[in-house]
């Protein structure tokens, strides 16, 4: 049976012109057990959609790793690796992490103390709260109003040595349920998102980069990011923006000599836009908070030098000119109309497209409010493209 697809509900917030291709319910097949016909119209619609919902499903870990899987059959390991090792024992992800013993893809995520849960014991989870990571915080008066902040906007992806995975499957398997939240942007703009309490919020990259203006159309197209060695560790001590797009520029950073050894070869230099798979377009990808470099080429021969920016290339190291950079270019698509706040249920799966879109938890629960989702994705056995050189003749 084919896959049928229904738009996903918007909440009032949304700017629904801007959504008209993104977002996907997917009825009548069971994501757990598709068939190859239907697994590769998922994959289709996924890359074309960037978000996909099934609702009251069941999914065993086992299933939940073979779907995910089945996006890149040679992954194996979880994105960010093996998180025993030394690289990440210090980084700011390792206490949100614990894995499911029988399938280690596959993690448990969530809020609370779950019990005997899939051969763990008993599990502490903890959802990470903006007061431990951005520079400023809600005040306790105004959270116990109901503002609440983005955490952080991301990619699910190492950034060191492994390539950034193809899609995630989140598996919502108890969610509390709670007032709605407001999330406030804090900086200066007035911005406010009604946010169901603890949503996962998305943006498109699509609509990232194609909103730009001309002139940074030219630059994004033109242009790499050098992530930082170990870059969750090299962050760790530095604190983020109040919209949790990206990191304050307070020097912070730990020094490369400080982190755990490293090799050069390991270093991720990416292009800003990925080349989606099967439609061809791009897709503004970069994780804000681990950059360290930006690489610009220059205008290619015959396009037109008046107004634009870097006409001659250039190689950013100074950390805040590059973060006020990709700000300007990233900052427009977290705007409150753009952002797709997901309203979970329990038995919910959403696959989410993650060379495609950027992402953030959102909102603070009380240690009372149980929650427990299982989350797996796979480095990828590749890194992403980047524009053709077609694509840079149109953009630059
Ligand atoms: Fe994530």
């Amino acid at each position: 049976m084919a896959i049928q697809l229904a738009p996903l509900p918007l909440p009032p917030s949304a700017d629904a012109s801007k959504f008209a291709r993104f977002g996907r319910e997917v009825v009548g097949v069971d994501p757990g057990n598709l068939t190859s016909e239907q697994f590769d119209e998922v994959r289709d619609a996924l890359y074309k959609h960037d978000v996909l919902l099934f609702r009251d499903t069941t999914l065993s870990p086992e299933q939940q790793y073979a779907l995910t899987k089945a996006f890149d059959p040679t992954s194996e390991n979880y994105g960010h690796g093996n998180n025993k090792t030394e690289g990440t024992a210090k980084s700011i992800l390792h206490p949100d992490l614990k894995t499911i013993p029988r399938v280690p893809q596959v993690q448990l995520i969530g809020n609370g103390t779950v019990y005997d849960h899939e051969g763990l014991a008993e599990a502490k989870l903890k959802h990470p709260s903006h007061k431990a990571f951005h520079k400023t915080g809600v005040s306790p008066e105004d959270e116990a109003a109901g503002f609440t902040r983005f955490y952080r906007w991301h990619i699910d992806a190492a950034l060191y040595d492994l390539s950034p995975p193809r899609v995630t499957t989140l598996y919502a398997l108890r969610v509390p349920r709670g007032t709605p939240q407001m999330c406030r942007y804090d900086d200066g703009s007035g911005d406010v998102l009604p946010v169901p309490l603890g949503t996962t919020a998305f943006v498109s990259g699509k609509t990232m980069f194609a909103i730009l203006p001309p002139a940074l159309k030219s630059v994004a197209v033109r242009a790499r990011v050098r992530y930082a060695p170990h870059p969750y560790v090299w962050m760790a001590p530095a604190r983020a923006k109040s919209t949790g797009l990206g990191i304050e520029s307070d020097a912070l950073e730990m020094a490369l000599e400080e982190l755990p050894s490293w090799e050069e070869a390991k270093v991720k230099v990416l292009p800003v836009l990925w080349k989606t798979a099967g439609t061809g377009e791009l897709s503004f990808q970069v994780h804000p908070c681990g950059v360290a470099e930006l690489l610009i080429d220059a205008l290619p021969a015959g396009a037109a030098r008046e107004g634009a920016l870097y006409p001659d290339g250039a190689h950013l190291t100074d950390l805040r000119e590059v973060r006020d950079l990709l700000y300007s270019m990233q900052r427009p698509a977290i705007a409150p109309q753009l952002v797709y706040p997901h309203d979970w249920h329990e038995n919910d799966l959403v696959l989410f497209h993650n060379r495609g879109v950027l992402h953030s938890v959102v909102g603070a629960f009380t240690p009372d409010k149980v929650r427990a989702f299982h989350q797996c994705n796979l480095a990828a056995s590749d890194d992403p493209l980047g524009p053709s050189p077609e694509d840079v003749a149109t953009w630059a």
